[in-house]
């Protein structure tokens, strides 16, 4: 099943237990506000910068992918917009109303999942979830109906004696989310929920995203994967503090500058050092033998590039252009604010474990 599946048809409204208005209906907040918005955001730790002006807002109904590679700052914005640190300047502002003005307003419409989201692992699956649910004050009648849908829904109904220290990464992520939810709020703010997760974990973790994204919540989720950040409506490219780019992962696509080139070679070592030292390439990656280029022209290279190989008894295979991916926009974009350093490249997560040379 593809993902795109579930996020298509009508929302059916939310859970009528809580009393709230269905959003997907218009109802909390007028229709068109933002259900996030974050104006120069700024958050220093001392000499550090960890944040740095960075404004954004994410229209209710929408995933928003905060994506950046590890210390970009994710974490530090999250805890901004649910108020868990203040700010050291610029304003937080959720489902209309400002959280330095009135946190408890915002923390009933937040869901905050923390990086580091603190299950108790001597209590069980539902022990859990009724922690949870003492602590957002649920009320009792709504409790049980609530707390069974939501074990439902996360694919959880099976374990829920288990021990919260005997689960997989992949449970524990979902029972994460599913305590989360358990105030029925509208506005998910997830600090990297899939990371460490196997990748049909990390599916089946998107899968539900986009079902609770159907029934009307907002989502902003942080991530170093890039293909999480495809998935999304909106992405926001965080790097080194700075919000460098806030843009649908199609438009994102659109900013590279140049073309993307594809090979494999061998041996490796010496098309690595033509590769390194051939004009007009703005960046590279080497996955095992698979070769990755940003270049100024794929038309003038090729020639060249095949011409050095070949004098070098490189065996090259599929040679060829290929769809730029948002990792290499990524690149791209880092390149135009350094104004320098070419060739670093980019190492999250998804690049191919890290395997570049
Ligand atoms: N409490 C703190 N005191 C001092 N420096 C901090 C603190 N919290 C974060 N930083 C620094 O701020 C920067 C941003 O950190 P942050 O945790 O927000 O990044 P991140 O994008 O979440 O990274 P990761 O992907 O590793 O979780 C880093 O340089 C980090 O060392
Ligand atoms: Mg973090």
């Amino acid at each position: 099943m593809t993902d795109s599946r579930v996020r298509d048809g009508p929302p059916p409204g939310r859970d009528r237990s809580s009393g709230r208005a269905d959003p997907s209906a218009g109802g909390a907040a007028p229709q068109g506000q933002a259900a996030v918005v974050a104006t120069g955001l700024t958050r220093r730790f001392g000499d550090v910068v960890a944040v740095n002006n960075v404004s954004f807002a994410v229209a209710r109904g929408e995933i928003f992918a905060l994506l950046g590679p590890d210390g970009a700052g994710k974490t530090t914005t999250l805890r901004m917009l649910v108020g868990a640190i203040a700010p050291t300047n610029g304003t937080v502002v959720i489902d209309g109303i400002d959280i330095a003005r009135d946190p408890e307003a915002v923390h009933a419409q937040v869901a905050y999942m923390p990086q580091r989201f603190s299950l108790y692992e001597d209590l069980t699956v539902r022990e859990n979830l009724d922690f949870y649910a003492d602590l957002f004050d649920v009320a009792r009648d709504v409790r049980a109906e609530r707390a069974q849908r939501l074990l439902e829904f996360s694919g959880l109904t099976a374990f829920t004696d288990r021990l919260g220290g005997n689960l997989s990464g992949g449970m524990r992520q979902k029972l994460a989310l599913a305590c989360a939810l358990i105030h029925d709020p509208n506005v998910l703010l997830l600090d990297e929920p899939t990371a460490g997760v196997d990748p049909v974990s990390r599916r089946e973790f998107w899968r539900i995203l986009y079902e609770l994204n159907r029934r009307g919540a907002t989502i902003l989720a942080s991530t170093t994967y890039m293909d999480e950040a495809d998935r999304c409506t909106t992405v926001g490219l965080l790097y080194a503090g700075e919000l460098i780019a806030t843009e649908d992962p199609g438009a994102l696509r659109g900013r590279l500058h140049g073309e993307v080139v594809e090979f494999v070679a061998e041996p490796r070592a010496t098309a690595r050092r033509i590769v390194a030292a051939l004009p007009g390439v703005r960046s590279f990656t080497l996955v095992g033998n698979r070769f990755h280029l940003v270049v100024e022209n794929a038309a003038a290279t090729i020639p060249v590039l095949t011409k050095r190989l070949s004098t070098q008894a490189v065996q090259v295979e599929n040679m060829g252009t290929i769809p730029p991916s948002l990792e290499d926009v990524f690149v791209s974009v880092i390149e135009e604010r350094r104004g320098a350093e070419p060739r670093a490249p980019w190492r999250g997560p998804s690049a191919g474990a890290g395997a570049h040379g």
